[in-house]
């Protein structure tokens, strides 16, 4: 059986922030939220989120993951004494107990996974990751013997400047035997520069104490300033990218490109530059996304082109080619083979199949046929002030240019609206709206009649 432990209670002071340290984001995640979707991957019977600092928001913010239950550690004592608090909650348990740092978010899947098979393979009391650091400042050394067992963690605040030289760091990440590290978690002690109670200091008390180390030591990056959260985040996205374009997707000057890790592609998709994915985005085959768009919580089908347009929470379907600059704003659905051109904005909008709005438009809380032609300038007036009203277009309508319906209205199929007209009553199927007033003109007629024009 395997319980999780995720360390994060510390207010993170080195962030200088209000918000606890484990809730700053890393592309569109909370470090914590991360570190505890990572460890899903052993399928743990208990996931324990230690709390302390901020600790309403960080359950607040995990509320919507199912089985997480938090314990509190009211004074932040160390990261032996956080362990400390698990205690009475796992007095019944019996197994292997993984201790993340909620401030290590880069970790892979499947690292935790061969942290975990060697902990059980070797029948070991403790088992540590641990990786050979280009530069090691400001983390735990690992001291080990021939055989890879531990004898020693000294912080690096703790180290003699021999001592600082290793290079092996501790990850803050651990697989324990519950029931053997129980036993020795009172046996901490806090005669350390930070007068605190390590976890670390359990190897001391353990046998035997295995390190892992781990290939790319960029996993166990840890988060302790904002300088390190920007640093992460170039990792991860490095990371996303690399795997992207080795998996068939063509970013075009990659570093100017962000791709959340939620992100999915179809094959041969292009990303343009200064383009921005992110959210539970689907991107499928054939589409050209940029240069110079954002794309968030949306599904964009095939062949769809994209170009300087900001889409949220929308769907477009295949074949259609939005902007420059259009904005999807919410909950639009646009069909296949339209055109959503230039500076044009949706909002709660349904558009079928073949329909363009190709210029100037604004068309809010609307559903509008197949085949329709927005005229250029047409907009739905669908805010009286107090509530929005619904706009309707039948199919194979035309609205001239510079359209305003006025919500609530519904007008018809085959229905062609004259330019400049105001629509305020319905209009059934199959006829011409004249809505404005009638030209007139007067001849002869001139400002001062009297004195020639010059
Ligand atoms: C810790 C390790 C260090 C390791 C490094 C890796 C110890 C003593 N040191 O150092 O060997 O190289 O992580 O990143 O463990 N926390 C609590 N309660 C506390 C104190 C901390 O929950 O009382 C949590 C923090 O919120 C954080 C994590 O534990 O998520 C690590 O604490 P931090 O103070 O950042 O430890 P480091 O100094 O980085
Ligand atoms: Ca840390």
């Amino acid at each position: 059986m395997v319980a999780v432990a995720i360390l994060a209670a510390g207010r993170g002071t080195r962030m200088k922030s209000r918000l606890p340290k484990v809730l700053h984001h890393l592309g569109g995640r909370s470090l914590v939220e991360r570190v505890l979707t990572c460890a899903s991957v052993v399928q743990p019977k208990r996931q324990l989120v230690i709390v302390g600092y901020g600790g309403d928001l960080v359950q607040q913010s995990l509320s919507h993951l199912p089985n997480v239950e938090f314990v509190e550690q009211t004074e932040q004592l160390g990261t032996g004494h956080a362990v400390q608090q698990l205690m009475p909650h796992l007095q019944d348990f019996e197994g292997s107990l993984l201790v993340l740092n909620g401030d290590v978010p880069l970790l892979r899947p499947q690292t935790l996974t061969a942290l975990l098979a060697t902990h059980q393979t070797n029948g070991n009391a403790a088992t540590i990751l641990t990786a050979q650091m280009p530069d090691p400042k400001g983390y735990g050394r690992v001291f080990c013997d021939g055989n890879n067992l531990v004898t020693q963690i000294v912080e690096d605040r703790d180290c003699t400047p021999a001592q600082r030289q290793n290079r092996r760091v501790n990850a803050g990440i651990y697989c324990f035997d519950w029931h053997q590290l129980a036993k020795v978690l009172p046996q901490l002690e806090s005669n350390n520069d930070q007068q605190e109670y390590y976890l670390t200091d359990a190897v001391n008390f353990l046998s035997p104490v295995m390190a892992v180390d781990i290939e790319d030591h960029q996993e166990m990056f840890g988060i302790n300033d904002r300088k390190q959260l920007a640093d992460a985040y170039e990792i991860l996205q490095t990371r996303i990218k690399d795997d992207w374009m080795r998996a068939g997707v063509t970013l075009i000057d990659p570093t100017s490109i962000t791709i959340d890790d939620t992100v999915q592609f179809g094959t041969d998709v292009v990303i343009e530059p200064q383009t921005h994915l992110r959210g539970q985005t689907v991107i499928e085959s054939g589409s050209r996304i940029g240069p110079g768009s954002l794309v968030e919580n949306s599904q964009i089908g095939e062949n769809v082109t994209v170009l300087y347009s900001v889409i949220n929470n929308s769907v477009v379907k295949a074949n259609t080619q939005v902007g420059p600059y259009t904005h999807l704003r919410n909950e639009v659905e646009v069909g296949q083979n339209c055109r959503i051109g230039n500076f044009v904005e949706l909002k709660q909008a349904q558009l079928g199949d073949r329909t363009n709005v190709a210029h100037l438009s604004y068309l809010g809380n609307a559903t509008i046929g197949k085949r329709v032609n927005v005229g250029a300038g047409t907009i739905t007036a669908n805010y009286d002030g107090v509530k929005k009203h619904h706009t309707k277009i039948g199919d194979r309508t035309k609205t001239g240019s510079n359209t305003v319906l006025v919500a609530p209205i519904s007008v018809g199929e085959d229905v062609t609206i004259a330019a400049g007209s105001t629509v305020t009553e319905d209009v059934p199927n199959d006829c011409l709206v004249i809505a404005r007033s009638r030209q007139v003109v007067k001849p002869g007629w001139r400002l001062k009649p009297d004195e020639p024009a010059t």
